[in-house]
């Protein structure tokens, strides 16, 4: 499984020869789109019948591994996907997935996390649930080393806000607070040139393995406010995640900053944007203006930029993209919990 533009690159034709030399048959799935919907796990699924596939290669960035991990427990699970939305709502184990990530990334190789579009309802599935686990990860950075600059900037704040949220979740604990800091020194010291030279062998490593690390992290201890928010967003704007979660991140931060001044402190030292020497209170508003500047220079333009709509077709849906934040789950394990009217105007500030 995976998606048009990397079968057009011949990537695909690699593992296919190489999969076919070693004896076993193939048949390619390349209709995965971004942001995936239950249209493509649809396709998906009839194409897995029609082979009688035994097993899954997904290769691909974050949406072509959420896709194959909803498709393969979809073969085995009779009930429409709405039924998987929410926390361990996954009875049968899906069919063996090797996830084989090309972005760095969502880290979805290395989590039990999948997001899938309801086209009818126009909202982001949160799935979670162990069944979703891929079975084997292959992570290896070469295959990072051609994607676009944007795409590099755009799922490296993706990275680095899964990194953030894990450690600041109400759910983050021993075992996730390491792999969380992890994630965000390494964004925080290769991210930049990552973006700015795509041949940098060691930045692109230290991002494969920084995106796989804040996917291990996130999966244990939840994402909170900026994801909650930014899923709506792409469900009615078809935003691309990294993007819709790096035009929050600001503005969530400084939402959320009071819950967990120490721990926000400790990011913005470990970033580097400020020394040990200074106050929590100081690290905390260092780490906004080092968060805004680090989006500049990666290029990240405002919302209203970006989307396609202007401020009254945008307020039009504020109300219900709260709403569905809120139903997602993801901003009870904030630091500040939002009631709707702050998120609403959260987005307005986002705007
Ligand atoms: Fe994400």
């Amino acid at each position: 499984m995976t998606d048009e533009y990397l079968r057009g690159e011949g990537i695909i034709q690699i593992f296919e020869e190489r999969l076919k030399t070693a004896g076993v048959e193939v048949a390619v799935f390349s209709e995965v789109q971004p942001d995936p919907t239950d249209r493509n796990v649809a396709a998906g699924l009839a194409c897995l019948r029609n082979c009688h596939a035994d097993a899954i290669v997904a290769i691909g960035g974050g949406s072509v591994i959420d896709a194959a991990k909803v498709i393969g427990v979809a073969a085995t699970n009779p009930q429409p996907l709405a039924a998987f939305q929410g926390y361990n709502k996954i009875p049968n184990r899906g069919l063996p997935l090797i996830a084989i990530p090309t972005t760095a990334g969502t880290g979805s190789e290395a989590t039990k996390a999948a997001v899938i579009t309801d086209t009818q309802r126009m909202v982001k599935m949160m799935m979670l649930d162990a069944s979703l686990m891929p079975r084997i990860s292959i992570v290896d950075y070469e295959l990072s080393l051609t994607m676009p600059a944007a795409l590099t900037a755009y799922v490296g704040v993706d990275t680095l806000v899964h990194g953030l949220e894990a450690y600041v979740s109400k759910r983050s604990n021993g075992m996730t607070d390491p792999l969380a800091i992890s994630c965000i020194q390494l964004t925080a010291r290769h991210l930049l040139a990552a973006y700015r030279e795509p041949e940098n062998r060691r930045a692109r490593e230290a991002m494969a393995l920084a995106a796989c690390h804040g996917g291990m992290a996130f999966s244990s201890s939840g994402l909170c406010l900026a994801h909650g928010m930014s899923r709506p967003i792409g469900a009615i704007f078809h935003l691309a995640h990294g993007l819709s979660n790096a035009v929050l991140l600001t503005a969530v931060t400084r939402f959320s900053l009071n819950g967990s001044p120490e721990r926000y402190a400790h990011i913005s030292r470990q970033m580097g944007f400020c020394d040990n020497g200074v106050s929590d209170e100081r690290a905390g508003e260092m780490l906004i203006d080092g968060l805004e500047n680090l989006n500049a220079r990666l290029g990240i333009p405002k919302l209203r930029d970006v989307l396609k709509v202007d401020r009254s077709q945008f307020e039009s849906h504020v109300r219900k993209m709260a709403d569905d934040a809120l139903a997602s789950g993801s901003p009870q394990n904030n630091p500040v919990v939002p009631t709707v009217a702050e998120i609403i105007d959260l987005y307005q500030r986002a705007w």
